[in-house]
Formats: C-alpha cells, structure tokens, sequence
C-alpha cells in the first residue's frame, strides 16, 4: 500500500481511528449474566471466524492507515489455539505501538510469559466480585482464586498498570466498590468500574444500573480524599485516587457521561463484522469481501464509507435498551 491517507480512517466529525479491537472468539469458558444471555448464544461454525492470515491481513492494512493500538477480545481470547503466533505476528506490524489484551483471566496463569514475550503490552483482566459464591453466580461457573492468581502474576510479571474491569451492578456488587478500591492501596492496577449497559438477554434493568456519580459517593464515604485525577482522553477511563494510593481507580461512564465525541475505535467481531460503534447496527461484512477476493483498496475504502455513516453518538441507555444489539460476548468487549 502506499503512504497512510488518514482520510480513510477519519470521520465526518472528525474522529481518527487509531484503536482497533478485534474479538478472536465467540466462545467463553466462563458465562458471565450481563455478557451472554443463560441460555448461551448459537456458536457459528468455524468457518463463520476469521482465520489468523485474515486478521493478520486485516490488521495489517488498517495500522498501514494510522492504527496504533489493537487490543484482542473475545469470548476469551485465550481460548483461541496458537494465539501466541498471531500475537508474534501482529506485533511485528510497523507502526504497531499497543498490543493489548482483555482476558477473564482463568489461562492466565499457564498462558502469561509466552504470551509476555510474544510481545503483549498490556493486560485487562475482568473481576467483578471477590467473593466466591458471588463470583459463581455472575460467571455461572468457578474460578475466583484462578483470577485472583492471574493478577497476582501480572503484576509480578512487571506489568504496570495491570487494568481490572469491574461492571457494576446495583444490587449485585456494589457493595465491594471499597473492597476493590481497598486493593489499589498497595498494587499498580487500575480498578476500572464499568457502568452495566444494556445489551440483548442481558437482563440489564434500570433498576441495576448504578450511575458513575453514586459509585464516586460511596467510595467518599470511605475515604473522602479520593480525587479525580482529570481525564485519560485515549483511554476512555475517567482516573481517580486515593491520596498516598499506589494504584488508581478508572471509571468507565459509558452511559451517564458517554464519551462518544472522542472515539477513536472500530471494532472487528469474530465472524468478521466491522462495526464503527458498540451501540450502532450497522455491520460491514469484510469476511465475506475478502472471501471475495476483495482488493485492499477496496476493503479500505468499505471502511471508510462504513465511517462517513457513523453517528456523532449513540442513542442514549433507554433507547439502546429497546433495540436490538448483540449480546457483548458476540461483538468483543
Ligand atoms: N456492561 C458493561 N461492560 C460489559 N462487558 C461485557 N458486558 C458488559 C456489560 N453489559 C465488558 C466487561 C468485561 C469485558 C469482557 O466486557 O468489561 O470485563
Ligand atoms: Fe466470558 Fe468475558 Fe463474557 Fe464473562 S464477560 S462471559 S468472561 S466473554
């Protein structure tokens, strides 16, 4: 390809995007209740997924347009066999500078240094609960010490910040939002609380939804010099912290406050969608153009129309409630 042309990746409004995520897999070996509904969701044959020559190639063309960050969802990514060759492979992209990845946690412990030396930057670890029969209910399966274990090691591992994605739910763990906090005291994380958003058979309700202001009070009440540190515009994360804390505490206000002004993301799920927003239908099948034969011209350029068309922002947590939208597992948290 020749030189980047940053108008494929810009929108109407102006947003660049660097930060592409790419789920790897629909398959998870936990169940967690607001990622997947209970009776689980109909697995596509493998042919349906990307290969890893088709991500690669992907990848490839979409870092040649200014990409810089990738971060590998799933499912659980750590399911996907010779993960680490793909990782290896999409490290070596030139102008790659993040390689991230969002795991339960579970292979962690056995998948860890290879994949450190594959060459991972960094790790999202999600930890909603750190109580055992809790932690059974929300992921209907065990694993709470495996998890506890994987970020443990991590940290050891020299990683830094370790991110621990929390999704709070009234009712269900808001009462460990001191706990959580209680854990950044000594460790280099950054517990990450997720606003619970609404997708299909989630059971999400207003009633568990627990808004990023209520979630700051409760933590105040413990400590009142817990302090926004201001905002952390790539990341999304709006930072705070205990005064004389080693880690920080992230909060990710995906429906109060939304950020949607400066998203720098597209999305690639597992069948090989594109999709421009989280919360928008439209999908760009680029499995099938380049099943096609499809030209890298071309692919971009269906990228780049795919992003004219993309919203200023979403449409608010009521009406994405009431619409249709894949459950998360299907499109990559
Ligand atoms: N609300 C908020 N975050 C969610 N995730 C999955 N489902 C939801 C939801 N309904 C995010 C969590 C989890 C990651 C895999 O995806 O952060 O850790
Ligand atoms: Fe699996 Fe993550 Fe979804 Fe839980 S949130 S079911 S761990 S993909």
């Amino acid at each position: 390809m020749n030189a980047p042309d940053p108008t494929y990746l810009t929108d109407a409004f102006g947003r660049r995007h660097t930060y592409l995520r790419i789920s790897l897999t629909e398959r998870c070996n936990l169940r967690c209740t607001y990622c997947m509904p209970a009776e689980g969701v109909e697995l596509k044959p493998k042919s349906h997924i990307l290969s890893f020559e088709e991500i690669l190639r992907l990848s490839s063309l979409l870092v040649g347009q200014g990409v810089t960050k990738i971060r590998l969802t799933g499912g659980e990514p750590l399911i996907r066999k010779e993960l680490v060759h793909l990782v290896e492979r999409l490290r070596s992209l030139d102008g790659l500078r993040e390689l991230t990845i969002t795991t339960n946690g579970l292979l962690l412990p056995r998948k860890l240094e290879e994949l450190r030396r594959a060459g991972i930057t960094g790790f999202n670890i999600s930890l909603d609960t750190l109580r055992k029969d809790r932690f059974e209910e929300i992921t209907r399966r065990p694993g709470l010490d495996t998890v506890l274990e994987a970020i443990h090691r991590t940290v050891d591992a020299g990683y830094d910040p370790v991110k621990i994605n929390c999704v709070v739910i009234r009712g269900f763990n808001e009462d460990e939002l001191v706990d959580f906090v209680a854990m950044t005291r000594d460790l280099p994380i950054e517990m990450r609380f997720i606003e619970y958003m609404p997708f299909d058979g989630n059971t999400w309700n207003t009633g568990k939804f627990l808004p990023y202001v209520e979630m700051v009070d409760r933590i105040r009440e413990v400590w009142p010099d817990f302090r926004s540190e201001g905002g952390d515009e790539l990341e999304i994360a709006k930072l705070w912290q205990v005064q004389g804390f080693t880690g920080k505490v992230g909060f990710i206000t995906s429906m109060s406050d939304h950020f949607c002004a400066g998203c720098n993301r597209i999305r690639i799920t597992a069948d090989g969608q594109l999709k421009v927003c989280l919360f928008g239908a439209q999908e760009v099948n680029l499995r099938d153009l380049m099943r096609d034969g499809t030209s890298d011209e071309a692919l971009l350029e269906a990228v780049r129309s795919a992003l004219a068309r993309k919203a200023p922002s979403h449409a608010g947590m009521e009406t994405i409630a009431a619409s249709e939208n894949r459950p998360m597992i299907l499109i990559g948290g």
